[in-house]
């Protein structure tokens, strides 16, 4: 029987929530698909900041690396500086496991309402790959004349081609199983150094996938037309910062954050992969047992399919998707359910086999890449 051996890091706000539900969620798709997992949970967050100090130290690095994958809920709290916990734990931990590409799937699902009138579920079926590891969040600047008239603020991007190469391979790796379509979103016009060196790895890539097709596409250009006709994208491949943006935009367009997953990939094996919601701790929502859990468990389903349980991932994936489905307010957090009562949900469609019927797509094309 397979094993794996989880990281759980539930974080703050409606952090921990979330991947409750996503942990009795786990519970029965391992009885009902016949696979194990150990957990163990790690108390990074803003409570265990502020009673110690620490973010991830390289003792805790070390120990998160020896898991097999990183099950992660949400940090950050309003009381503490903006970008704290953000930088020294889910950032810290991108970089320390080496996940050199952010998937984020932007799905709009069956029985979700778009706030795009009219979009079809058939048309809004993209995936972006992000990369994780630089661009701007290399955070390599400095200033001078600091509380002066004369503060001066140098921000570096940084762009290497072992990053870039590294997911670009992995956008037309994907594209070939889905419609062998990948679409390089970027600001070549102004960002000419680093725009120039994404082109050159695009067209060094594309030579080894003759079957799949690229084309270029500018940021803002992309912020038009993903709204307006998600169709015309297959894989979004762009840089780390472009892709925090767009992917926002992309979890509006799929029904709202609540909906929207991630997988943060660590290509080489050599540390885990973290799965978690795209959405942050809303600290207005916490502790009132009212945020959507469906983010988080669709982000265990990609977890799954990594860690090669593809069966289970789709079953779900489908068991959400069929929760959604039946709940169209559930996109805003007055979803009228508690997490609780989606997680039951979930569970009472898993048991019964009851699924959104959905094309099998991702989850199998992750299970194969990942063979
Ligand atoms: C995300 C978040 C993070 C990011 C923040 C919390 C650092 O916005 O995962 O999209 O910018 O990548
Ligand atoms: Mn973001």
């Amino acid at each position: 029987m397979a094993h794996h051996d989880l990281a759980i890091i539930g974080g703050d706000g409606i952090g921990p929530e979330v991947t409750e539900q996503t942990l009795r969620v786990l519970d029965l798709a391992e009885q009902r698909f016949g696979f194990t997992t150990t957990r163990t949970e790690y108390p990074l967050g803003a409570e265990h900041y502020r009673a110690t100090g620490e973010l991830l130290t390289d003792e805790l690095a070390e120990r998160i690396r020896q898991h097999d994958a990183i099950v992660f809920g949400a940090v950050g709290h309003p009381d503490l500086p903006s970008g704290v916990l953000e930088r020294g734990i889910i950032l810290a931990l991108r970089r320390e496991m080496r996940q050199a590409v952010n998937l984020r799937p932007v799905r709009l699902y069956p029985g979700v309402t778009s706030p795009i009138a009219g979009l079809r579920p058939e048309d809004c079926d993209l995936v972006v790959v992000r990369e994780n590891t630089e661009g701007a969040y290399a955070s390599a600047g400095s200033a001078v004349h600091r509380g002066t008239p004369a503060h001066t603020a140098v921000q570096d991007a940084t762009t290497t081609w072992f990053a870039t190469e590294r997911a670009v391979e992995y956008a037309f790796a994907l594209a070939a199983q889905r419609r062998r379509k990948v679409s390089l979103c970027h600001k070549t016009n102004v960002l000419v150094e680093a725009g120039r060196l994404w082109l050159d790895v695009m067209e060094a890539v594309s030579a080894r996938y003759p079957d799949v097709e690229w084309d270029y596409v500018h940021v803002d250009a992309l912020c038009m037309h993903l709204p307006t006709d998600p169709s015309r994208f297959d894989v979004v491949v762009t840089d780390n910062l472009f892709g925090d943006i767009v992917t926002d935009l992309g979890a509006v367009v799929q029904g709202g954050l609540g909906m929207a997953a991630s997988g943060n990939l660590t290509l080489d094996g050599s540390a885990p992969s973290m799965f978690e919601p795209v959405h942050g701790s809303a600290p207005d929502i916490a502790g009132k047992g009212v945020a959507n859990p469906v983010g988080a468990v669709l982000s265990l389903a990609l977890c799954l399919a990594h860690l090669g349980e593809g069966e289970a991932a789709t079953a779900v994936e489908r068991a959400a998707v069929h929760v959604i489905g039946q709940l169209p307010a559930l996109a805003n957090p007055a979803m009228g359910k508690s997490t609780a009562q989606v997680g039951d949900a979930v569970l009472e469609a898993l048991e019964s086999g009851a699924g959104a019927d959905l094309p099998e797509g991702l989850m199998r094309q992750m299970a194969a890449l990942r063979a």
